[in-house]
């Protein structure tokens, strides 16, 4: 009698590997982030993420339709105002650049699914997300004006929103806010365990939002509380959101895992910049094979929990899984 459990039998060649594969990124998973900017004929790579670029509007609507001929459902935007105020006033104007930018998308691609970032770092001249007085960052009054920006992505057609700024309340404030204008059937998507992460690091060059003074370790989550997640992700399903997004992805696993056992909800994982900049940065120098990498890391998203995850990769795996 044979005593060895032999696992082996099922990798024994593609066919059977392929049949017994439990988890797999689909192109439908993929949310792309994009940035935009004031200007024309303008598509600036960032030097830190070697393919992402800040648009002005008409090369963005040029990129959306390679987003859209990939199959790739859905962007995330964030904007890069003409000028910066410390009450953050670009983020909340009607004719803010992701307004704009968000009814053009929905002219162009009325299929597009396309979803705002809410914050104010990116339109604040201190570069924090929300109000500061001598030197704190203030929170409740931050509320009216981050409720304000959701609104104002919904009159110009966002399809959803998705606060990141993490102020305490702000899930409530904008539910509050979109239902009172109207916007009951437009979703949040919260940036509940959010951490105070060094991965964003190249985010900060692309939108230009790294804080002017001090960091953002008052309101985003320290890394390593895991239990602070869970607390933070309660309050905003509490609150009424749709959605959660675990952040960053790769070093939260677990909290990806933990997030979509209690709660239940779709879970986002948001594939950073710096986990972005890390691996083009060795796939440069030969050191990794980039394709096998990144889909390697994904799919482990997804086998933690993800049921979505937004990636600047997005239209590189797109393009991968056409093949
Ligand atoms: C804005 C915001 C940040 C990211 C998404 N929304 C930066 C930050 O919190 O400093 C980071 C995204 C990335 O690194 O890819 N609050």
């Amino acid at each position: 009698m044979d005593l060895i459990r032999r696992p082996r039998r099922l990798r024994a060649n593609e066919a059977i590997r392929s049949m017994v594969r439990e988890n797999h990124v689909h192109v439908k998973d993929l949310i792309y982030p994009m940035f935009v900017m004031p200007g024309q004929n303008m598509r600036v790579e960032v030097s830190s993420m070697p393919g992402v670029y800040q648009y002005s509007l008409d090369e963005f609507v040029r990129a959306l339709q390679e987003v859209v001929d990939l199959g790739v459902p859905a962007i995330l935007l964030f904007g890069i105002p003409e000028s910066k105020d410390p009450v953050g006033t670009g983020a909340y104007h009607d004719d803010g650049i992701v307004q704009k930018a968000v009814r053009l998308a929905k002219e162009k691609f009325p299929q597009l699914y396309v979803i705002t970032d809410v914050c104010l770092c990116e339109y604040t001249d201190h570069g924090h997300c929300g109000l500061v007085h001598e030197g704190k960052i203030l929170n409740d009054p931050s509320l009216e004006l981050l409720a304000r920006t959701a609104v104002s992505h919904a009159q110009a057609g966002a399809d959803m929103v998705a606060p990141s700024d993490m102020m305490d309340g702000r899930v409530a404030a904008i539910r509050r806010a979109l239902d009172r204008e109207g916007f009951e059937d437009i979703p949040v998507m919260a940036y509940s365990a959010k951490f105070a992460s060094g991965f964003y690091g190249p985010f900060r060059e692309a939108a230009g939002s790294a804080p002017q003074f001090g960091d953002r370790r008052t309101y985003q989550m320290d890394p390593p509380n895991g239990n602070e997640a869970m607390l933070e992700t309660a309050l905003d399903v509490e609150e009424g959101a749709d959605l959660i997004i675990v952040k960053p992805a790769l070093s939260y696993g677990d909290i990806i895992y933990r997030t979509k056992e209690r709660f239940g909800l779709p879970v986002a994982a948001y594939n950073v910049s710096g986990e972005y900049a890390m691996i083009k940065a060795a796939a440069k120098q030969g050191w990794i094979d980039e394709q096998r990498i990144v889909m390697e890391a994904l799919v482990g998203m997804k086998r933690a929990g993800a049921d979505l995850i937004i990636t600047y990769f997005a239209l590189d795996v797109a393009r991968w899984l056409r093949l």
